[in-house]
This record gives C-alpha cells, sequence and structure tokens, in this order.
C-alpha cells in the first residue's frame, strides 16, 4: 500500500457514525492516580492484565473502531501470547498510539504550557507501525484563566500541532489532533466558547500552513462547558448549542470526524452532551467520542484489581461503550442508564 492508501484505509475504518475511540493511553503517574482510586498499585503486570481486559471485551468492536495505546501497551501480550495490539484488530478494533512526551511550562508564558516529542517523531513512528499502530494522537493543553491562554501559547502549540500532524501523514500513519481546552477553572461558557474557537482556528490555521490533509485526520477537542470550579452544570442543549456553534464558525467541512475527549465531565454527562449535539440538525463531520475516563471509569470501579471480577468490569466498558454509540447517532436516553 502506498502511504496514500494507507491513511485512506486507516480513516475509513476509524470514521463511522455508530463507532468511537477508547482513549486507553494513559502515561504512568496518570494511570497511577486511575488505579490509585479503585485501591489498585500501578505495576507493569496489573496495567497490562487491565488493558488485556478491556481489549478483549467481546463485542467491544461493535461500538469502538479505535483504540489509543500507551507505548509500554504496543510491547505487551496477552496471557494467549499475542501482542494486545493484534487483540484489539482481531476485535475490528484500530490500535493507535500516543506519541507525544508530555507537556510542560512555556518560556516566557507565565501559566501555558507546551507539549513536547517532535524529535526522532518519523523514527518513532516507523517502529510503533512495525507492533501494529495505524494512528497517532498527541495532546496539547490550554488554561483557562483571566490571561491565559496567550496569544503566544496558542500560535505555539497550534505550529507544534501541525507538524506533529505532518510527519504522521508522512509515515502513513493518521493523526488525532488533540487541543484539550482544560474544564479546571472559574470560567463561564461564553469564555469557555471563545477560547475554544480562538485555539481551534489557529490550530487549523497552522495546518494549512503545514499542509496536513483534512481528510485523513481526526479532530479530538473539548466541548465547551462552564468552568468545574463554578459549580454550575450547562444543560446539554446548551454545551451542544455552544460547542457547534464554535465547530462551525472554525472546523472546515473536509474534516471527517470530530471526536471528543471526556476531560472530567462524569460518564453520565460525556454521554448526554454527545447525544444533544447529534439530536439536531445535519452536520458536515461524524460526532464521536474518544473518551479515557468516561468510558473506563465504571470498568475500573467495578474490577478494582481483581481478576474474578473481570466479567463485570467488561460488562461495564461495554456499556458505556454501547451508549455512547447510541449517542452518536441521537438515539441515547438518560433512563437506558437503569
Ligand atoms: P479523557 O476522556 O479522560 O479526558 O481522556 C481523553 C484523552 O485521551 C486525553 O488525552
Amino acid at each position: 500500500m502506498t502511504t496514500q492508501e494507507e491513511l485512506n484505509a486507516t480513516i475509513h475504518e476509524m470514521v463511522q457514525p455508530g463507532r468511537g475511540i477508547l482513549a486507553a493511553d494513559e502515561s504512568h503517574p496518570t494511570i497511577a492516580k486511575r488505579f490509585n482510586a479503585v485501591g489498585v498499585e500501578s505495576s507493569e503486570e496489573k496495567r497490562r492484565e487491565y488493558r488485556s481486559l478491556l481489549l478483549k471485551t467481546q463485542g467491544l468492536g461493535d461500538y469502538v473502531s479505535g483504540v489509543i495505546l500507551f507505548e509500554e501497551t504496543l510491547g505487551q501480550k496477552s496471557d494467549d501470547g499475542r501482542l494486545l495490539s493484534s487483540v484489539a484488530a482481531s476485535q475490528g478494533v484500530v490500535p493507535g498510539i500516543k506519541v507525544d512526551k508530555g507537556k510542560g511550562p512555556m518560556v516566557n508564558a507565565p501559566g501555558d504550557e507546551i507539549t513536547e516529542g517532535l524529535d526522532g517523531l518519523a523514527n518513532r513512528l516507523e517502529q510503533y507501525k512495525e507492533l501494529g499502530a495505524r494512528f497517532a494522537k498527541w495532546r496539547n493543553v490550554y488554561h483557562i484563566t483571566d490571561i491565559n491562554p496567550s496569544q503566544a501559547a496558542i500560535e505555539a502549540n497550534a505550529e507544534v500541532l501541525a507538524r506533529y500532524a505532518a510527519i504522521c501523514q508522512s509515515c502513513g500513519v493518521v493523526p488525532i489532533v488533540e487541543p484539550e481546552v482544560l474544564i479546571d477553572g472559574s470560567h463561564t461558557i461564553e469564555r469557555s466558547a471563545n477560547v475554544n474557537e480562538a485555539v481551534i482556528s489557529e490550530v487549523f490555521r497552522a495546518l494549512r500552513r503545514h499542509r496536513v490533509e483534512l481528510e485523513t485526520m481526526i479532530l479530538k477537542p473539548s466541548m465547551v462547558t462552564p468552568g468545574n470550579a463554578t459549580g454550575q452544570k450547562a444543560s446539554p442543549e446548551e454545551v451542544a448549542a455552544h460547542t457547534l456553534r464554535v465547530f462551525r464558525r472554525v472546523v472546515p467541512a473536509a474534516v471527517p470526524g470530530i471526536n471528543f475527549l471526556s476531560g472530567g465531565q462524569t460518564p453520565e454527562e460525556a454521554t448526554l452532551n454527545l447525544n444533544a449535539m447529534n439530536s439536531g440538525t445535519s452536520l458536515p463531520w461524524v460526532l464521536s467520542f474518544s473518551y479515557g475516563r468516561a468510558l473506563q471509569e465504571p470498568a475500573q470501579q467495578a474490577w478494582a484489581g481483581i481478576s474474578s471480577n473481570r466479567d463485570s468490569a467488561q460488562d461495564a466498558l461495554l456499556k458505556r461503550a454501547k451508549l455512547n454509540s447510541l449517542a452518536t447517532l441521537g438515539r441515547y436516553s438518560a433512563d437506558m442508564e437503569g
């Protein structure tokens, strides 16, 4: 296959109404935090056991078209000796890999952060492809305060995301471009909308500058919500109206799929909000999910590190995957939770 054929085939498999992406690419500190919340100590073996459990969930591929793995997981095998990426692929779930090296403070931009990992990326991608990865994810974060994000941060982060995406496509790897505007803070929903609009429009300016092919990338944004320190929750209809207004303004129709992160929403909120966005008029993109916490939290609680809880953990994952699948079609309602 040519590089272009690889990109076309992967995007075709990943972006389909009724299916979304499972984000299971937590870094070591993040997975340790998630495990700690359910009383599990994080070790390489526990991470392997848990992520094998997720990927072996029967029927996962009906609702999930792709899974984002952490580098460690790409090299791990299930009990039957298969690579975990092969386990995913055998379920019809395309394996992908988080390739950024994490974030840190941006020099001369107090309160802003920038993501690292571009050096040597093309070489790393070739190795990841040999282990089965067909798409990649890179996350940049933006804090909202009265002065953040600065224009310098908006521009620098956009440039990094676009360079990452261009390198991925040159290697035949579909890039998930993730500009996460954080939910943390006491900002209004209007302020979140303004920041998301400024951030995403700058990202697309940079993608064009770097000649990224919009048809073979996926955008992974935040939903537009009030800050989590306000103590206020917007209704799903308000979240949908603000979020879609921003995207209609700044996301070209050439982009096939927008897969939201959950970003600290509860599992039910994330599903309700996604459903509301898919309940109105027709949209130029497939609007779906790429949730980490909102898909995995109930499964982690059911598992609690105990091998014999495997079936109930898988049931919990499959339930959230199915409900979010319905939400991509606008066919979810809260009474399906019970
Ligand atoms: P959450 O859905 O838990 O925000 O995680 C998604 C993700 O991949 C963040 O990079």
